[in-house]
């Protein structure tokens, strides 16, 4: 079976794994790609997305950009992790075609609307473009089977002290999702933090005897020099490949329900998402899917061999 879905993103290095992990595989279909800020600005994050999809050999798939900065507050981005143009590291081949006319949310309707059957949405950035789209035509949430997002966490942040970035960056779009009634998972820094491109798996990309090989391994320099610095981390977490796993390998990543919200006032907690796995609210019913664990080596062996196999390909 085939799950058609749409990958709404600001890559960004994990985020660009993750386009070429859902290129490849034939487990899903990827219908299109729509940008947000983020990593970079919405205009980076989109001529990056252009040049993984042309990188892949996937020019075929439409892209549009989408929200500059989010519903409410200051835009926060993540140069600071990605470098300046959120996907610093190895040369990239030019754009081999151009982003769509209409913006994001206008990208996202016409193909849950075209869809013979509901879609996912992957969210691997800010929330923004999918709050939007359900805030301003609440009429598609039965065109969307789930929305499986990177962010949050069960424990620690780390754009703040309690808040991953995603969330953070936009707090008030996650709410919307929350409260639409569309089902929700949620794969959080809990369990990201698991997903590390320890040099094992580095030295297996450069082994690849293809450029995508080459240029994810680069990709997994720059961003384990940046988590190096800023957190003093040994290897990168790949967050954002875990979403794809998840609907790819099910197998892969344990889920636990719980009762999900998001901190939009909180003086030093805006963004922290609250995940009650103890049941503390009893009032407050299940409303998403945590992921819990990861099988690390069952996830590694998924991307190298897509990695693998798409680069043979294109
Ligand atoms: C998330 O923020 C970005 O740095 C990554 O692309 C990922 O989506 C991790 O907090
Ligand atoms: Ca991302």
């Amino acid at each position: 079976m085939t799950t058609p879905i749409i990958i709404d993103c600001d890559p960004g290095h994990d985020d660009a794994v993750a386009l070429l992990l859902a290129v490849s595989s034939p487990a899903v279909e990827l219908l299109a790609v729509t940008t947000c800020f983020g990593n970079c600005s919405v205009e980076d994050a989109t001529r990056n997305a252009i040049q993984i999809l042309t990188l892949a050999g996937a020019t075929d798939i439409p892209v549009a950009a989408g929200a500059a900065g989010p519903l409410n507050g200051a835009t926060a981005l993540g140069n600071y992790v990605h470098g300046v143009s959120g996907l610093d590291g190895p040369p990239m081949p030019d754009p081999g075609f151009e982003p769509q006319s209409g913006d994001a949310v206008s990208l996202l309707s016409r193909t849950l609307r075209a869809s013979a059957e509901p879609v996912t949405l992957v969210v691997t950035g800010p929330m923004t473009n999918v709050g939007r789209l359900l805030r301003d035509t609440p009429e598609l949430t039965e065109r969307i089977r789930e929305v499986i997002f990177m962010g949050g966490s069960t424990e620690r942040g780390n754009h703040t002290p309690t808040a991953e970035f995603n969330t953070y960056a936009d707090p008030e779009a996650l709410d919307i999702v929350l409260a639409s009634g569309v089902p929700v998972r949620m794969v959080g820094l809990n369990l990201t933090h698991q997903a590390l491109a320890t040099q094992d798996v580095v030295d297996r990309m450069a082994a690849m005897t293809h450029e995508i090989g080459k240029v994810c391994a680069g990709w997994m320099g720059f961003f384990g020099s940046s988590y190096h610095r800023v957190w003093d981390f040994d290897a990168p977490p790949v967050h954002d490949p875990c979403t794809i796993a998840a609907l790819i390998d099910p197998g892969s990543i344990t889920w636990c329900p719980a009762f999900l919200a998001v901190e939009l006032d909180g003086t030093w907690t805006r963004g922290t998402t609250i995940v009650d796995l103890h049941q503390r609210y009893p009032d407050q019913a299940p409303n998403a899917q945590i992921a819990m664990t990861l099988d690390a080596e069952r996830y590694w062996s998924l991307v190298l061999d897509a990695l693998e196999s798409l680069g043979r390909q294109s």
